[in-house]
């Protein structure tokens, strides 16, 4: 049992380790984060899945970076408290489909979607993203580990329709060059249009 949590702690300094090589997180915003009880909790551990939240100027630029508007069905792919399909829908009238595969961040997003007028909008499922039909987005949005982004790539090409639009916070997706590169508040933000024909050597 305290191999198994010292495993955990491991692997979970590891993965922040590689967002701050990769300046998504600093080291400081995480550590800030992770004092939150709301963030750091005993389900976060059992899942081991990092919870960092987009700073809300940088969800309304990854919106916009998107151009989302009332026709859309955005996919948050690890969702996290919500506020990325809820802002989409209070602001552009889009609709929202949230998957997280941490209960809390369910329990919590499913809280804040309560408050937030746009009930009606927006559904937060309890997932794996790996096991998510994508096929009905028009909008993907991610914030996820780099060694996460390169396992969906794949996923991605091979489920979303051509002209599904991805933004991704801080991440990018490797030799799958982005449309438009953003900064934002000293956070990078990607666009990505998925092409009609995927080049053979994006598919793996
Ligand atoms: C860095 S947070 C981003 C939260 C939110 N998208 C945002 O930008 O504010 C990453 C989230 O992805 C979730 N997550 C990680 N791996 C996942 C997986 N395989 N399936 C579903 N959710 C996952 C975590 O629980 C966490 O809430």
């Amino acid at each position: 049992m305290k191999l198994q949590r010292t495993l955990i702690l491991l692997v979970t300094s590891v993965s922040v380790a590689s967002l701050s090589v990769s300046g998504c997180i600093n080291a400081r915003d995480f550590e800030a984060d992770a004092q939150t009880p709301a963030v750091n909790t005993t389900e976060q551990q059992k899942y081991n899945l990092l919870y960092v939240p987009t700073p809300q100027p940088v969800v309304d630029a990854m919106l916009q970076l998107a151009q989302v508007n009332s026709d859309d069905l955005i996919y948050d792919l690890g969702s996290g408290d919500g506020r990325i399909p809820i802002t989409a829908a209070q602001k552009y009238g889009a609709r929202g489909v949230g998957i997280d595969l941490n209960p809390e961040r369910i329990q919590e997003a499913n809280a804040n979607l309560q408050r937030s007028g746009v009930v009606n909008n927006v559904e937060f499922r309890q997932q794996d993203l790996f096991e998510t039909d994508l096929s009905k987005a028009s909008v993907v949005t991610l914030y996820l580990l780099p060694e996460v982004m390169t396992k969906l790539r794949p996923k991605l090409l091979q489920e979303l329709r051509p002209g599904t639009r991805i933004v991704s916070h801080a991440f990018d997706m490797g030799d799958w060059k982005p449309q438009q590169v953003q900064e934002v508040d000293g956070r990078t933000i990607y666009l990505w249009v998925v092409p009609e024909n995927v080049p053979q050597n994006l598919r793996q």
